[in-house]
């Protein structure tokens, strides 16, 4: 399967809200594409169709935070969302990588180099 991967090339909110509606997600198509543009992100097409996306949003030099990260359930376990992981590590390589995951989900963030961080907060919306 050939996966055409680009960076910050432009989107439509339909296509990224198509993808999150795919896993069940609910986003907000009004502010998305704005929230995209806010972030250093990676596309995965396939035939040109969007089936996949993650994103980051750095300080490019000490943080980055990981988020949005989403592959449409037919084109899971195909190393996708790993590459498009690659991708965000080496951009911001050097920096401290956070994220939080969804239940079932550490295992993939392992694989991509992450670990438990016991000393982290958060305040959800
Ligand atoms: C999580 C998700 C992005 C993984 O995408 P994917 O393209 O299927 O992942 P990959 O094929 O790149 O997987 C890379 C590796 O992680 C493993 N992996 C992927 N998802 C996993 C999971 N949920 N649990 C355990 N291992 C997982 C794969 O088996 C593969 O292992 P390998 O390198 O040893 O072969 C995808 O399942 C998804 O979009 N889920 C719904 C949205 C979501 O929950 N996103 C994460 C938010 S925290």
């Amino acid at each position: 399967m050939n996966i055409d991967y680009r960076v910050n090339t432009p989107v439509c909110g339909e296509e990224l809200i198509g993808v999150f509606k795919s896993v069940g997600w609910k986003k907000d198509e009004n502010v998305i594409v704005k929230a995209f543009q806010n972030s250093y992100y990676v596309l995965a097409y396939s035939d040109n169709q969007l089936v996949g996306f993650a994103r980051a949003i750095s300080d490019d030099y000490f943080y980055t935070g990981i988020y949005d990260v989403v592959v449409k359930p037919t084109f899971q376990g195909k190393g996708i969302a790993k590459k498009m992981m690659e991708k965000l590590l080496q951009k911001y390589k050097g920096t401290y990588f956070f994220l939080t995951y969804t239940n079932g989900n550490r295992e993939f963030y392992e694989k991509c180099g992450f670990k438990d961080n016991e000393q982290s907060m958060w305040i959800p919306k």
